[in-house]
């Protein structure tokens, strides 16, 4: 079983990440909270029977991967979670509001990796999960920039697992279908068939638990079977279909 001692979940003031953090502490891991919301992340470390350190950041702003180690210090395993997607057409949404999505879906898993992970390959141990989706495998107008930076996470994730497994390090991207979260309150249109974070997060567990990690896993049955899917559909079939799953009218 895969036994961190300290963890640091992002986003862990809502969905996955409160999900995430009950599971590593009930493994017995010491906890690093990191979110916007401050009274969430101490409700939530009140309840758990570890010690909780609680890092109150807005990981959209430059450098916010260094920010956070500055204020945790190192881990044993890091769990870029936060996250949110867009929903309507490119050039109805605020460019604010996608170069915040960028910054960080995309840029601040890349920084806090950078951030982290030299004290990992350091003690020869240690664990990096990054928050893919489904919507990863596949373009998908109408979710164009969520859909993109969750490629990127993928595509980048699978890079650094072949990078660090050879220093005992374990990377792997998680890539969840719809799931029963906050998500869908700021992505808009949540679909009928959703997974529970329980579901997802022991998915991501029994990934790290695993001797050789996969690179990625793909969480339930049916989401691994459509991700796989998408490599055997015509490029100029496959983004159409996906913004019609997303309930965009081209
Ligand atoms: N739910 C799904 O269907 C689904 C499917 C595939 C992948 N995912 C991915 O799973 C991850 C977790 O999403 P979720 O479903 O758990 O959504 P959620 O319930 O909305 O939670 C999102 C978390 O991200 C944090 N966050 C958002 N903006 C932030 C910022 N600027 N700085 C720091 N933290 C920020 C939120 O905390 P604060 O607001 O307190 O900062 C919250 O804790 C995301 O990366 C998402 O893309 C979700």
């Amino acid at each position: 079983m895969f036994s961190p001692k300290r963890s640091l979940v992002t986003g862990a003031s809502a969905g996955l990440g409160v999900e995430f953090a009950r599971v590593l502490a009930a493994r017995g891991s010491e906890l690093v909270l990191a979110a916007r919301r401050t009274d969430r992340l101490e409700e939530l470390a009140a309840s758990l029977d570890v010690k909780v350190q609680v890092v109150t950041i807005d990981l959209s702003l430059p450098e916010a991967g260094r920010r956070l180690f500055d204020a945790a210090g190192p881990v044993d395993l890091l769990v870029n979670n936060a996250g949110f997607g867009t929903h309507g057409a490119l050039v109805d949404e605020a460019p604010e509001r996608l170069a915040q999505e960028v910054a960080l879906n995309v840029a601040a898993v890349v920084d806090a990796t950078r951030a982290f992970l030299p004290s990992m390959i350091a003690n020869g141990f240690g664990g990096i999960v990054n928050l893919a989706s489904t919507a990863a495998f596949q373009p998908i107008p109408g979710m164009a920039v969520y859909g993109a930076s969750k490629a990127f996470v993928l595509s980048f994730t699978e890079a650094m697992w072949a990078e660090a497994r050879k220093h005992g390090v374990k990377v792997t991207a998680l890539a969840p279908g719809a799931t029963a979260t906050e998500f869908f309150d700021i992505a808009g249109n949540p679909p009928g068939r959703q997974q529970t974070p329980e579901q997802v997060i022991a998915v991501a567990m029994r990934a790290l638990d695993r001797r050789s990690t996969p690179p990625h896993v793909v969480s339930g049955a049916g989401n691994a079977f459509a991700a796989w899917g998408t490599r055997l559909v015509p490029k100029r079939l496959l983004a159409p279909m996906a913004g019609r799953i997303v309930g965009f009218r081209g």
